[in-house]
Order: C-alpha cells, then structure tokens, then sequence
C-alpha cells in the first residue's frame, strides 16, 4: 500500500540535471528542472529542491523580511558553502525520502535546509534547523501544497517532541517543537548512530484537474499509529535505530 522511499543525490548547487529517462509510468510532467515552473496531476512525478545553507544565506543581503529561492541567482548559494538535493516523489504517494548523512554532515554546511520549486511561481519553505555541532535534528514532515496543479508553498509540519520523551538523555527538545539527538552520538561525529535525515512528505491541495491531493489526511490518520513502523522494511529504518542503541 505504501510507496517507495526517494534516496537523495547531493550535487554541487545547480547542476542539477535529471533526464526523462527517470520517468516513470503514468508521469506526464516533462519538467525535471526544481526551478522550472510547471503543473502536475495525479500519477506525476514533481521535482522539487532542498538546499542546505546558513540561515542567513537564504535572504537578500541578510534582510530577514526578504527569503528568496534558492533558485534565484540573487542569494549567489552557489558561491557559498551550501549544498543541495534534488527529489522526485509522485504526487499521489506518501514518500519518506532520506538524505544519507554518512559522508554529509548538514552542520558543515550552515546548519539550516529550505525545500523549493519553480521559478516565476516561486514557492519556497522558511528555513528550519536541521543540525549545528551540537543537537541534529532527523526528522521532518514536509507539506507540498498545489492549487489547480501550481505549488503554492511548502512548509514544515512540526513533529513535535513526543518521540523525545521516554528516551535517554542523549535526546534534547529544541523550542518545544523538534526531537533532536546530540550531534556527538551521530557517526559523522565519531559516534555510533546513523543520524541520516528522514523527510516525510505529504501533499495537498488540488492537481490541473482540481482532484484533491489527500495524503496529509492520511498522514494525520497515521501519525497515531506511529508512522515509522510503516517503514520498517525501509534499510537500517532511521528511527527505530534509536531505541535499539539507548
Ligand atoms: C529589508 O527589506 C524590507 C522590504 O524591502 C525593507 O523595508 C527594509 O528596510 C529592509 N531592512 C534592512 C535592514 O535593509
Ligand atoms: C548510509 O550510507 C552508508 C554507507 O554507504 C550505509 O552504511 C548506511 O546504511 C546508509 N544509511 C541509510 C539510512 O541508508
Ligand atoms: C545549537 O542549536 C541550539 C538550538 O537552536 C542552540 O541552543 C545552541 O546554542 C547551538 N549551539 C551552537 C554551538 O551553535
């Protein structure tokens, strides 16, 4: 019943090029470009960015009433130490797509992620912590919402810190509102854990055909039954881990 997981390929910052030949039946959406805009309908393929900065480097000249995306040349992420990852979930599944941390540690990289797509219709999440040499954050849920097949916005759907409690000590709630691990427990800090990054995705609204996009629905009907165990087939299963080695 549930769909595939969505390995994440880290690239240099836009060089970025999927090819049709990633399609998959019944995707009719030919744009495979982030920071192209186009509009979807059910059984599409959508892709989308998630680009890895300092906080500051999100906004025009630091000016926090200015977030542009990462798309846009003005914010020059290319020249800065950013990093970016591209993703092509279908539009009618529930994903969890993973960023491997292995060889990649968000801290290095500023620390903060923010999911885009488009260009003229530019749609962009306010940028979220993800990790700092201190706490790492690994768990996200992120809500893609369309209008008439056009992303609107994208934004953050905070998990909560109920999963922190009844762990050890070495979980933190950060600002009532993320469960985050301290980074030195993660094995690209020299410790045991894999603190590889799991982004739930879910998306509403309307496609081109205005079907109505459900899937956060479904995402709040399973929350209550503990999502992660739906994926417990998904390799060394991101939170599971967890409870094994504390
Ligand atoms: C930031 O941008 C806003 C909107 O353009 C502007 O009104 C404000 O003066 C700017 N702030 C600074 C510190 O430049
Ligand atoms: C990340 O990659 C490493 C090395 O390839 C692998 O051992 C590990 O299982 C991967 N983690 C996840 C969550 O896939
Ligand atoms: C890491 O982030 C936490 C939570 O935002 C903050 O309290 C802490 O001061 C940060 N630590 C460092 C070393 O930046």
């Amino acid at each position: 019943m549930l769909p595939l997981s969505c390995e994440a390929i880290l690239v240099p910052l836009f060089v970025v090029l999927l090819t049709a030949s990633s399609a998959s039946a019944g995707d009719n959406n030919n744009v495979y470009s982030p920071c192209v805009d186009t509009t979807v309908q059910f059984k599409d393929g959508f892709s989308f960015g998630i680009a890895f900065a300092s906080r500051n480097a999100f906004f025009y000249n630091g000016n926090t009433s200015l977030q542009l995306s990462p798309c846009d040349s003005r914010l020059s992420l290319s020249s800065q130490t950013s990093q970016i990852s591209v993703f092509r979930p279908k539009v009618d599944e529930i994903s969890l797509l993973t960023i491997n941390t292995s060889s990649f540690s968000p801290d290095s990289y500023g620390g903060y992620m923010v999911a885009f797509a488009g260009r003229k219709y530019a749609a962009r999440s306010i940028p979220t912590f993800v990790a700092n040499s201190t706490y790492t954050v690994t768990s996200f849920t992120l809500v893609l919402e369309f209008k008439k097949g056009r992303l609107q916005n994208l934004y953050w759907k905070r998990d909560g810190c109920a999963k922190c409690s009844g762990s050890s000590s070495s979980f933190v709630c950060l600002n009532n509102q993320d469960c985050a691990i301290r980074s030195s427990n993660c094995k690209n800090h020299g410790g045991s854990v894999d603190c590889s990054l799991g982004i739930q995705l879910a998306f509403s609204g309307t496609d081109k055909h205005l079907s109505v996009f459900n899937s956060w629905y479904e995402i709040e009907n399973l929350r209550q039954y503990s999502l992660y165990n739906l994926y417990a087939n998904l390799r060394d299963s991101l939170s599971s881990q967890y409870s094994k080695i504390f």
